[in-house]
């Protein structure tokens, strides 16, 4: 295969880029497209580890049938059942109906319930062992990353961790497979929206089974999106670490709604107080004009947040609503936050924001700011007291 990546003699990557989906899941965009990765293990027995979303199955067949030619497949390994992996399960088996389906007690479920596989069934239990000749699989079970049935697996021999979601990210694979053959830096910020998006809410069991692995000599991080690293596995291990216990760096992101630009003022005299105050890492976001996916993934970068808000409908302006409720729901923890906007006649917006930052346990770095038909010096003058606040907060907290 002219195109052939291997991360070993014997071990080749079988993923491929996905740059027609629009979004993930359909709701996550990707503007960079994704990359499904999966991995074929030539060995006595040849196994297939995972496989590829529906519109792209005959190219990973394609793939397959030029690694082994006519030779049948034994094994395919589950680590995860969502569809973007599992959704060639079927085509797979009708070329190889000898294969064994390889999952744990929760795969299986999932499996029938989908496709309607019940036969060829292989079970493993975390610690099992799945002996191919040369190579040996070790599976570690390790739920809700990012799913019930998610498990990864541990080649003994050339010491490959296959992660399936886990270190993943977005972006499609634009011929750098590994992380040695493209600029991680400019990749960083479509891991962590991924993580941030999709795994985020999971971080506590993404600290378990990291502890799970901790004592695995892993030379090579093979996840099911994203690069596969070889050169830095450290790196990735401790991003996803620091993510998961939601550490964060020195820096604010703002976001509003605003219908006709009282509250976007106030976010504005917010930024600018805080690079008076010195910091640099300031983003401003309309919520009603960049996707939450972005905002989300700058909130789960900075310590600071300040969250605001005109009234609507006597609640909150609908995309910081919807911002909120995904907030709420990844549980995101530890973070400085503020909050302001403008009423006319019944207020809402401020309150509404209130309510969501006890429920966060954030901690406010001073009272709410909130203007009635627009913002006058009185509440200006607040919000510069508000975001020094913010400012020395932040530099304490980088102390
Ligand atoms: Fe990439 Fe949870 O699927």
């Amino acid at each position: 295969m002219e195109c052939k990546a291997s991360l070993s003699d014997s071990i080749h990557w079988i993923g491929v880029n996905d740059r027609d989906t629009p979004r993930f899941e359909n709701f996550w965009p990707l503007p960079h497209g994704i990359a499904y990765n999966s991995y074929l293990i030539e060995d006595e027995k040849i196994a297939v580890m995972d496989t590829v979303k529906f519109n792209k199955t005959e190219e990973f067949l394609e793939k397959i049938r030029e690694i082994i030619g006519d030779k049948p497949i034994d094994y395919l390994v589950i680590h995860h059942m969502e569809p973007d992996h599992s959704s060639s399960i079927t085509a797979l088996i009708a070329e190889y109906p000898d294969c064994k389906i390889v999952g744990n007690s929760k795969t299986f479920g999932f499996l029938k319930g989908f496709y309607n596989i019940t036969e060829n069934l292989y079970e493993v239990k975390d610690g099992d062992v799945l002996d191919l000749g040369n190579h040996k699989l070790k599976f570690f079970l390790t739920p809700m990353v990012h799913w019930p049935e998610t498990m990864l697996s541990y080649d003994e021999t050339d010491k490959i961790a296959f992660t399936m979601d886990a270190f993943g990210a977005f972006g499609a694979l634009n011929g750098g497979v590994f992380d040695d053959e493209l600029y991680i830096d400019k990749n960083e910020d479509e891991m962590r929206r991924y993580y941030s998006n999709i795994i985020g809410k999971y971080s506590p069991m993404v600290q378990r089974a990291l502890k799970k692995i901790a004592d695995l000599d892993v030379r090579i991080i093979a996840a099911t999106h994203g690069p596969v690293w070889r050169t830095e596995p450290q790196r990735v291990l401790g991003l996803y670490d620091r993510w998961s216990k939601y550490e964060a760096e020195e820096g604010v992101v703002i976001v509003y709604g605003s219908m006709y630009g009282n509250t976007a003022k106030m976010a504005d005299c917010l930024a600018r107080t805080l690079a008076a105050e010195g910091i640099k890492n300031v983003s401003v976001y309309d919520s009603a004009k960049t996707h939450m996916s972005y905002i989300i993934c700058d909130m789960w970068k900075y310590k600071g947040i300040f969250l605001g808000s005109s009234a609507y409908n006597m609640q909150a302006f609908p995309a910081m609503e919807a911002l909120m409720h995904a907030l709420e729901h990844t549980g995101l923890k530890n973070r400085y936050v503020g909050v302001f906007g403008n009423m006319s006649w019944s207020g809402g917006g401020v309150k509404t924001i209130d309510a969501f930052v006890d429920r966060m346990k954030w901690e406010k770095v001073d009272e709410s700011v909130e203007s009635q038909y627009s913002p006058k010096e009185e509440q200006f003058d607040k919000l510069v007291e508000m975001g020094k606040k913010m400012a020395a907060k932040l530099k304490e907290n980088s102390k």
